[in-house]
């Protein structure tokens, strides 16, 4: 193959990176060194090129040099990627497979084109389909969220009637489902029960497994939507040893959930409108968070073509670790540990020393300050109006206080993320630290779902099936038991 770019070879012992001197395009060379083996990459990046239609700025290639075999290879950039399978046609020698990149955790890896969310990291940016966090959870509410994560747009006001009607309608589950949770130990996880009541709902509609029928995938959206809730709100009442409680038709998404969670013995529950306008806020801040561990799993479980119950269990387990869902019960037990004011700054002192981390800052991708934060504190407020001041809350703020001013806190950039206050309110919410994680996987059900149905729509997408790098033996020979 011919180089876009010119692309002679670095000498040995260069530190890797150089401007082309002689053309009108900017050309960097990189490279890359492997033990002897080296490949030398020319970034050609001819004067900016307009997007295309579809959005997708074509026109810009990578030239790389196999420094193994001499060769340049032209790679085509697309919106800033190459095509990883694009590297297979660099090959040392015949049956080698061809070069491939090796990312554990996927740190630098794009595994689809997606049109749900938006982050911006760097400028503390979160867009549901284009509309800012900041106005969504102002002026929308959580049903509204997920009809446009789901559909692409905001609804009209029949849209929205319709939706709102079929969700509500599907709220109630089987009572054999009901039966199953039952078979629960007294004790269960909750996140454990919801985990695998969701993936049980699969066997109550087998039609699900259509999912390239539109009509039966809509179905099964409104009705796992509608259905999280109830199931959340068994496995919560499940622990406490009270009856399930049945859902309420006449209230409205979260007002509903909240019924079923604390309703006794009263004819109608009726939750305090501030705390149902904040669960509210909670769940629009947690419906999608692009390509997180859980949204991932959902996807890499849904390219097999399985069932969407069957996906969503997937995600609700990936949810259940304490990597990804279980942050804000980290943030709680630390502030209990802290145990008053007076205690902040020796406490600051250690995160400093590098004893602990500060549990509810920083974040992988704001470093900036996490949107949701803001909005976070704002509900807290409300919710502290009715239920008291949490006494925990007046260490939080001390500690944001302090660190929002010390030099190491920010030359890390180092802000609150959404489980700083997240944890605080669901505590004033009466709600124990098992069912954090619950709380996120409600609302994320319609993220994962307009992720599964977009990665469905997708003809790039195939079974998510990563390569390996083989480390261990080959062709051991078989050694009876008796003689081992
Ligand atoms: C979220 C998190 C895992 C992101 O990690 P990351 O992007 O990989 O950042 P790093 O671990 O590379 O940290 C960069 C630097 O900041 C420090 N740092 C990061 N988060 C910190 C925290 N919460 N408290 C104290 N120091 C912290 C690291 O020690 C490191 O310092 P160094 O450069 O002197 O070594 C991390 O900030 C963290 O552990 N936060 C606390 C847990 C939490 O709230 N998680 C919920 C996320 S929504």
């Amino acid at each position: 193959m011919s180089a876009l770019g010119q692309s002679e070879q670095i000498p040995t012992g260069d530190p890797g990176l150089e401007a082309d001197p002689d053309s009108t395009s900017l050309a960097v060379k990189i490279a890359v060194r492997s033990a002897s083996r080296r490949l030398t990459i020319t970034l050609t990046h001819q004067a900016m090129a307009p997007a295309s239609e579809e959005g997708i700025v074509t026109d810009q290639s990578l030239t790389v040099r196999d420094n193994r075999t001499g060769k340049d290879f032209d790679l085509a950039i697309t919106d800033g990627t190459i095509r990883a399978a694009d590297l297979k046609q660099i090959s040392a020698s015949d049956g080698d497979g061809g070069l491939a990149t090796y990312d554990p955790g996927f740190v630098n890896t794009a595994s689809c084109r997606s049109s749900v969310t938006f982050i911006d990291g760097d400028k503390g940016i979160l867009e549901y389909r284009g509309y800012p966090i900041e106005q969504l959870a102002e002026q929308s509410n959580y049903l509204e969220v997920a009809y446009l994560l789901v559909n692409g747009k905001l609804p009209n006001k029949a849209e929205y009637e319709a939706w709102a009607h079929d969700v509500t309608y599907h709220t109630f589950v089987h009572e054999n489902l009901k039966t199953f949770m039952q078979g629960f130990r007294y004790d269960a996880h909750p996140m454990g029960m919801l985990a695998a009541s969701v993936g049980a709902l699969s066997t109550f509609y087998p039609e699900s497994r259509n999912i390239f029928d539109e009509e039966s995938r809509a179905l099964q959206i409104r009705r796992l939507i509608a259905k999280m809730p109830t199931l959340g709100a068994f496995a919560f009442r499940h622990a406490q040893g009270k009856p399930y409680v049945y859902p309420d038709n006449e209230l409205s998404y979260t007002a509903n959930f909240l019924s079923m969670l604390f309703k006794m013995s009263e004819p109608k529950y009726a939750a305090d409108d501030r705390l149902v306008r904040a669960l509210e806020i909670l769940f629009i801040l947690h419906a999608d968070h692009e390509q997180n561990a859980s949204t991932n799993a959902v996807r890499a479980i849904g390219s097999t073509q399985v069932d969407p119950y069957t996906a969503v269990a997937g995600g609700i387990g990936a949810l259940y670790g304490p990597l990804h869902g279980g942050a804000n019960e980290a943030v709680l037990k630390m502030l209990r540990r802290i145990g008053s004011v007076d205690n902040v700054p020796s406490f600051i002192e250690g995160v400093k020393n590098g004893d602990e981390r500060l549990m509810g800052f920083g974040h992988r991708v704001y470093k900036n300050y996490d949107p949701r934060a803001k909005i976070i504190k704002k509900a807290a407020d409300d919710v502290f109006e009715v239920t008291g001041i949490n006494p925990l809350l007046k260490i939080a703020v001390e500690l944001e206080k302090i660190a929002l001013e010390d030099e190491y806190f920010v030359s890390r950039k180092l802000y609150p993320n959404v489980d700083f206050y997240s944890g605080l309110i669901y505590e004033a919410l009466e709600f124990p630290p098992e069912m954090f994680t619950v709380l996120f996987a409600i609302p994320r059900t319609s993220g994962w779902l307009a992720q599964w149905l977009e990665m469905l729509g997708d003809t790039d997408q195939k079974i998510a099936r990563p390569k390996q790098i083989y480390t261990g033996e080959r062709g051991v020979q078989y050694v009876p038991m008796g003689d081992r």
